[in-house]
């Protein structure tokens, strides 16, 4: 490991002391052990400036284990085991990250009792947030002694940005208020809108919306928090073709900053802020405690879903059929729906498409030339086509219910014009086949947000989602019982699957939410052209580095030693 010396202060040193010329061989954060790590006595000091709220971390599967946490207990680790791939068995814990690699099998729910359980990639403490005077508590003191801060609200990040070996983290799932704005007014937006708690999950959103007449653009999965990363990262969902995506939504946003304001950021007030959080990427430039989102008033939302299997069909009718439907996409996304679809060696499935404002005869209108592809080809399928009157019915009436994704994952955007291009097409089903064949699982999410943001507003996403027609994600299958045995499929995903499709996509770039997180020149394949300028805005907000995630930007600063310290580049 490479050599490091960490910076030591007394408590009560001034934050501004503690930044003063750092030299290069000082600059790793403080990790648990090193003499500059706070006391019990600190800590229980801290703990009564957040009113109690300071959390431990007890790894979730500790009940799994004999360990310092605890003795295993059989009917708790079955029922751990049991629900272990359900979002909702993360997320309301203070530390346990969604994504089974940065669990790092620390503490592993399906390996042996005897084997270790310990806080390993997780955070140490948690301060459970009930409001900005918790934010600013939790920045002050990891700013004053130099920790590692982490910011988690559900855990569902893929990069593993919402975890962190020997951090602090701001957990910011608790903050759940949601209120209805009748009528907010800017100079760029006159409308309903709905102002979200950083901890506001996408269901909780479209029941607080619906109960006002009202829908937000949100994930397809019912989980993702909206004013965290998926907001912050892009935002894709039911919505998007109607409305744009999640980062396109947001008209202000609530922050706490690095050195402790609190601050409103709009287009119109600390825009660079605003600029950056709206697309640039969760957890690098400010804290968030709300957002405050445009609502949508809908008369009519209407779903369909699709099945086809492979089984007694010859490869090429098989992937013709794939292909019919995929170059459906521009036009469908163009009339406004979105989709989610999921493309294996022995199955399809659409599930499912939607369309905002748009009547069930003329959603399965769009879909005609994939039906009669079916038909013609004598490919059996399922097929439901259904008529909602609210987003939330539709929701509620066809989505299916989204696991944690086990697998190592890739993901690209793609480009319109290379599925409207019938040689590009072609070499696109073409990977397709190979990813299948080797066991690859592929999916996308279709839109089109061309013509988004309304009104004017610029922001962050990349550039590279104007054009797209589609994010892409490949992934091949996690194995929950051999830790080691996930590197291989990983090179596989970062080596010879995503060139494939980077080759066929040049200039284009990847959803930095849903994507490889070795991915290669992230800085231009996640942030795009934007990339120069938000880490402008990062040194500006975040001078002294308080918040790092892996691939956020200004992350290229930073690596991550083995055993988990974090320390700057050139230590
Ligand atoms: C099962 C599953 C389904 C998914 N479905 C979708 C989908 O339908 N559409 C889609 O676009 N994406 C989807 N994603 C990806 C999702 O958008 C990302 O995982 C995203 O990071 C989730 O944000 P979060 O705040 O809920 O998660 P977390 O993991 O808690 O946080 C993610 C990042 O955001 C930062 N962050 C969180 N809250 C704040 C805050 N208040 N202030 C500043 N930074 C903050 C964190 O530091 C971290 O960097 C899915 C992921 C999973 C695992
Ligand atoms: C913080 O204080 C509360 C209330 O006294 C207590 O329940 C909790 O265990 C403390 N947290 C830590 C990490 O000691
Ligand atoms: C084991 O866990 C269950 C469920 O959480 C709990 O009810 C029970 O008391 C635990 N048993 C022991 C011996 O701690
Ligand atoms: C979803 O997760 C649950 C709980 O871990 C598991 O029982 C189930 O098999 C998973 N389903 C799929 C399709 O992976
Ligand atoms: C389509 O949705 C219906 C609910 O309306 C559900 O019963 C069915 O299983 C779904 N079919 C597919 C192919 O996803
Ligand atoms: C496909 O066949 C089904 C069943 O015969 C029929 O109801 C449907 O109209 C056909 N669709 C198209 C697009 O040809
Ligand atoms: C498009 O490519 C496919 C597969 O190579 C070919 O069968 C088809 O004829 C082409 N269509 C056009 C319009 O060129
Ligand atoms: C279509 O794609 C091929 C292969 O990527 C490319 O060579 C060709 O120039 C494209 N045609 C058009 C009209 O863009
Ligand atoms: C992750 O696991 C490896 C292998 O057990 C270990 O060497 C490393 O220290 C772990 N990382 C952290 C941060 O715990």
């Amino acid at each position: 490991m490479v050599a490091f010396r960490v910076l030591c202060f007394s408590i009560g040193t001034a934050v501004s002391a503690v930044f003063a010329q750092p030299t290069e061989l000082e600059d790793c954060k403080c990790f648990p052990g090193d003499p500059c790590w706070p006391s019990e006595a600190e800590w229980a000091s801290f703990n009564r400036t957040v009113g109690g709220r300071l959390v431990a971390t007890v790894p979730l599967a500790a009940p799994c284990h004999d360990s310092a946490f605890g003795p295993y207990n059989e009917s708790a680790c079955a029922a751990l085991r049991s629900t272990w791939w359900f979002p909702e068995t993360h997320m309301s814990s203070s530390s346990s990250p969604m994504a089974p690699y940065f669990a790092n099998a620390s503490c592993d729910p399906f390996a042996a009792p005897q084997s270790q359980c310990v806080r390993g990639t997780d955070p140490q403490y948690a301060v459970r947030a009930a409001g900005a005077a918790d934010y600013r508590a939790t920045l002050a003191f990891a700013a004053a002694r130099r920790l590692r801060l982490v910011i988690r609200n559900t855990g569902h990040d893929y990069n593993g940005k919402s975890t962190g070996a020997g951090a602090l983290a701001l957990w910011t799932h608790h903050l759940k208020d949601t209120a209805v704005v009748d009528a907010y007014e800017s100079a760029h937006y006159r409308g309903p809108a709905l102002r979200l708690g950083a901890g506001v999950q996408a269901h909780e959103a479209y029941v607080a919306a619906h109960a006002a007449g009202l829908a937000v653009v949100g994930g397809a999965c019912a989980t993702v928090g909206l004013a965290g990363g998926y907001s912050q990262g892009a935002g894709h969902g039911p919505l998007n073709s109607y409305a744009g995506l999640g980062a396109d939504q947001i008209l202000e946003w609530e922050v706490v900053t690095a050195a402790g304001g609190q601050l409103t950021a709009s287009p119109v007030e600390n825009s660079d802020l605003y600029w950056a959080l709206a697309g640039g990427g969760g957890g690098t430039y400010a804290a968030v405690v709300s957002a405050t989102v445009r609502a949508h008033r809908l008369r009519v939302v209407s779903v369909a879903n699709l099945t086809f299997s492979a089984a007694g069909l010859s490869k090429d009718v098989y992937y013709d059929a794939v292909r019919t439907y995929i170059s459906s996409l521009p036009a469908m996304t163009r009339a406004g729906t979105w989709h989610n679809w999921v493309l294996l060696a022995d199955s399809f499935s659409l599930h499912p498409t939607v369309g905002p404002e748009m009547e069930a005869s003329d959603l399965d209108a769009l879909m005609q030339p994939t039906l009669a592809f079916l038909n013609r080809s004598g490919i059996p399928y399922e097929y439901r086509v259904r008529q909602f009157s609210s987003l939330l019915e539709a929701y509620d009436g066809m989505f299916p219910r989204d696991n944690v994704t086990e697998f190592s994952l890739g993901g690209r955007l793609i480009p319109r014009s290379v599925v409207e291009n019938n040689t590009s097409l072609t070499a696109l089903i073409n990977i397709y086949r190979y990813i299948n064949d080797q066991g690859g699982m592929i999916a996308g999410s279709a839109m089109d947000v061309s013509g988004f943001p309304a009104g004017g507003v610029q922001n962050a996403v990349n550039p590279v989602w104007r054009h797209s027609v589609f994010n892409n994600v490949i992934g091949l299958a996690w194995d929950p019982l051999d830790f080691a045995a996930n590197k291989v499929p990983q090179e596989t995903i970062t080596n010879d699957f995503m060139p494939k499709l980077e080759a066929l996509t040049p200039g284009s770039g990847s959803y930095s939410n849903e994507a490889d997180f070795r991915q290669p020149d992230w800085q231009d394949a996640f942030w795009g052209s934007n990339y120069k300028a938000l880490k402008e805005i990062k040194n500006k907000y975040d001078p002294h580095e308080l918040f790092y995630a892996l691939t956020a930007v200004g992350s290229d600063e930073w690596t991550v030693h083995e055993g988990g310290r974090l320390c700057r580049i050139g230590t």
